[in-house]
């Protein structure tokens, strides 16, 4: 198995320019040399998302929704006309849908009464999934991640038994996809 590791944080994208956003709205005929240079940086992480049969996405939580280095990278990869296009019905994502893993560390809390907070991270990250047509996503959020260590421990074994979870319902899948084969 090919494992492709982009680490965000690590290797931070470039914020996109002015050639790429002109290069990205122009139509594929009229690009020359300089704007199809503009898209390279995008075709690359596209072509990561193509050649993957599963994603995981595992990111921090940055002031109520993802940090700006995994929007920006949202940013190269949610294209018009590559990875969505754009219909008088809406968008129409054209990535082939594939099982799509988000894990979110949040350092604060959601369920406490007295600290709650709102979480745009989740539902911004299904909806532009789904836009460009990764409709297979689950969800885990981490809370408390800030809070000390027994937090922190009750995190992971949430964590552990999640990934178990979600190994044994993935089995489960393909066998029936063979049984439909
Ligand atoms: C700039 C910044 C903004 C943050 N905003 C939030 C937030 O809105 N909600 C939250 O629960 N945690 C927030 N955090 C805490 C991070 O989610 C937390 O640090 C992250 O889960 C990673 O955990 P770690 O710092 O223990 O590695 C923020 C952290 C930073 C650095």
């Amino acid at each position: 198995m090919l494992i492709t590791e982009r680490d965000l944080s690590q290797w931070p994208p470039p914020y996109p320019d002015q050639t790429f956003v002109e290069a990205s709205l122009m139509a594929e005929k009229e690009r020359g040399a300089r704007e199809l240079a503009a898209l390279t940086y995008s075709e690359t992480l596209i072509a990561e998302l193509e050649a993957a049969d599963l994603i995981v996405i595992d990111t921090p939580m940055h002031n109520f929704i993802v940090p700006s280095v995994l929007k920006t990278w949202v940013d190269y990869v949610a294209r018009p006309g590559r990875t969505f296009r754009s219909t008088p019905e809406g968008k129409v994502g054209l990535l082939s849908d594939r099982p799509v893993f988000t894990i979110i560390a949040c350092g604060g809390s959601f369920s406490a009464p007295s600290a709650e907070q709102t979480d745009f991270l989740t539902p911004y990250l299904h909806y532009v999934l789904a836009t460009m047509g990764l409709h297979d996503v689950s969800s885990l959020r981490l809370e408390n991640l800030r809070r000390g260590a027994v937090a922190i421990e009750r995190a992971e074994a949430q964590l552990a038994a999640w990934i178990v979870d979600q190994a044994a319902s993935w089995k489960k899948r393909q066998r029936s996809d063979c049984r439909i084969a």
